[in-house]
């Protein structure tokens, strides 16, 4: 409940950010109180609130994106990043605690873990990692399930910004469960495709381009907190099983590899400074390769909002469009020249 702050008090620091109930929150079940049992707590709680803030971000960036805005979608989607980068030096903290102290409280903490948070999961669903298994652990949990059911059933982070493309004449597909394996399979890999011309035309496609690194350095960064976590984890308690009940340490080696965006990740693969002339992987016919959407905009629906282009950006969409009817050696050279630039 709020504390009051005295009748008709003018507004001060501690009453706009109710400090009084914010450091009333942390019940240690230590008895004796153990000194380190207030870390864990603050910690965990931090975590917490900058969940929830990462969550705003994501629901601004998906609103923005939906709204064609994406240069402020991949502003809401930086700031995501720089808290994460924070989120990864926090894990070092609990490292000042000696295995010792930790062991000293942790089974107090049974059977609660970090595996059963709700707002991690709600990052996760957002960002296109879903799984139905891990919705069902909160099956009983009556405040935690429908927001997560919520978040699993709406579009992405992922899924927006594919659909933005799209609107912006790219040939990015969606996904469904209604479609065959090798549908879902050509759509991926149509949707790679739209990364690789992205990465390609950085310059021109610069609004895209910055959406799309955002999005991938949220990817890593998530990806980077889960190894801190698993090496501080581990110098804690070994290979003990987790308070969660699962196989501890080997349990997070799974999840090391979980990706938001595989398509972001696999275009790079695929990139190589000749695509568009002959390297493109899902061109089909590598002899004709400019049947991809080298130039979406002019295969598809203009772009709602075209972007003011360089007299540089120019002169490489005229050597594309000639170098498409002509295949001119000389004209492939310059654009090679202008992709490297
Ligand atoms: C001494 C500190 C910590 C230890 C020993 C620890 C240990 C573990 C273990 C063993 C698991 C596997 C699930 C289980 O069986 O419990 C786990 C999962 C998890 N922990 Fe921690 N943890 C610590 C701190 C943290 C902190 C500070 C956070 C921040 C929120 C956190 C968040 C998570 C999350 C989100 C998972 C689920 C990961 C997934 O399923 O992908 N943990 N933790």
């Amino acid at each position: 409940m709020t504390k009051d702050y005295g009748s008709n008090a003018p507004l001060s620091y501690n009453k706009y950010l109710r400090v009084a109930d914010l450091i009333g929150l942390q019940d240690c079940l230590s008895d004796p109180k153990h000194h380190d049992e207030l870390l864990f707590i603050t910690i965990h709680q931090a975590y917490e609130l900058w969940f929830k803030q990462i969550l705003h971000e994501i629901d601004a960036a998906i609103t923005l994106m939906n709204e064609d805005r994406l240069t402020a979608a991949a502003r809401a989607m930086r700031r995501v990043v720089e808290i994460e980068k924070l989120l990864v030096n926090q894990i070092h903290l609990l490292e000042t605690m000696t295995p010792i102290s930790f062991l000293a409280f942790r089974d107090q903490l049974n059977p609660a873990s970090g595996f059963q948070s709700m707002q991690f999961r709600e990052i996760e669903f957002a960002s296109g990692l879903k799984h139905q298994n891990l919705l069902n652990e909160f099956r009983e949990d009556e405040f935690a399930q429908p927001r997560l059911q919520q978040r699993f059933d709406a579009p992405s982070l992922g899924d927006t910004f594919f659909a933005a493309l799209q609107q912006r004449g790219f040939d990015a597909p969606a996904s469904d469960d209604s479609i065959g394996e090798e549908e879902r399979r050509k759509r991926h890999g149509k949707r790679t495709q739209a990364v690789l011309e992205i990465l390609t035309h950085f310059e021109e496609r610069n609004e895209e381009f910055q959406v799309a690194e955002a999005l991938l350095e949220h990817d890593e960064y998530f990806a980077l907190w889960r190894s801190h976590h698993i090496k501080m984890v581990e110098r804690m308690v070994g290979t003990k099983r987790g308070t969660g009940g699962s196989e501890g340490v080997g349990y997070l080696q799974t999840t090391l590899d979980k990706k938001f965006f595989p398509e972001l990740w696999e275009a790079r693969t695929h990139l190589d400074t000749k695509h568009g002339e002959a390297g493109c992987p899902f061109a089909g016919e590598a002899t004709k390769p400019a049947e991809a959407p080298a130039e979406p905009e002019k295969t598809k629906k203009a772009p709602p909002k075209p972007v003011a282009k360089s007299k540089r950006v120019q002169t490489n969409e005229r050597l594309g469009r000639r170098s498409r009817s002509t295949r001119g050696g000389g004209d492939k050279l310059k654009q090679e020249r202008l992709l490297r630039a």
